[in-house]
């Protein structure tokens, strides 16, 4: 299972930089990579960003049921992860307090930061109907498909 998930994650890390490659605009890549990681990696029910916008995030590019368009920093699992500037791993969703329940399915989280230039851009939120689907080969491997989401971005700003 440690092997298979490696092995995953390095194909969509392979994935990930061929669909970015040449593209520079924002809403496509996020869109496209949003859509990548949520086919791509099994048991999500969503799977999107939220760009920082001042002292909030605001819904971005995602692929699952709509979802809350304006998240406060530290409020719920999003903004807590913004206001830290760290992943944030959630096994249930219940027990932590303030999580913003955008679809009742959802029982676990992945938060991971956007950082670039030493600044929060947003955040990629991945959910699940399952319990404590996440671990720590997980959040290696989506921090792995951000840093290669943002480096691109800071090469190819558009
Ligand atoms: N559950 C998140 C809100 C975003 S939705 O899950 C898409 C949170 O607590 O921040």
């Amino acid at each position: 299972m440690t092997a298979s998930k490696s092995k995953l994650y390095r194909d969509l890390a392979a994935q990930l930089a061929a669909l970015l490659a040449g593209e520079a605009d924002l809403i496509a890549n996020a869109a496209n990579t949003a859509a990548l990681i949520y086919h791509g990696l099994p048991d999500l029910n969503w799977a999107g960003f939220y760009f920082r916008k001042g002292a909030e995030l605001v819904l971005g590019p995602f692929q699952g049921k709509p979802a809350c368009v304006r998240i406060p920093i530290g409020r719920g699992v999003c903004g807590t992860s913004a206001a830290r500037a760290a992943t944030v791993l959630v096994p249930d969703v219940h027990d932590f307090p303030g999580h913003i329940a955008c679809d009742p399915n959802s029982r676990s989280e992945l938060v991971v930061p956007l950082i670039g230039d030493g600044a929060v851009l947003g955040v990629l939120d991945l959910d699940s109907p399952l319990l404590a689907r996440f671990d720590e080969l997980d959040r290696e491997g989506c921090e792995q498909l951000v840093g290669l989401f943002v480096d691109h971005r800071r090469r190819f700003p558009g």
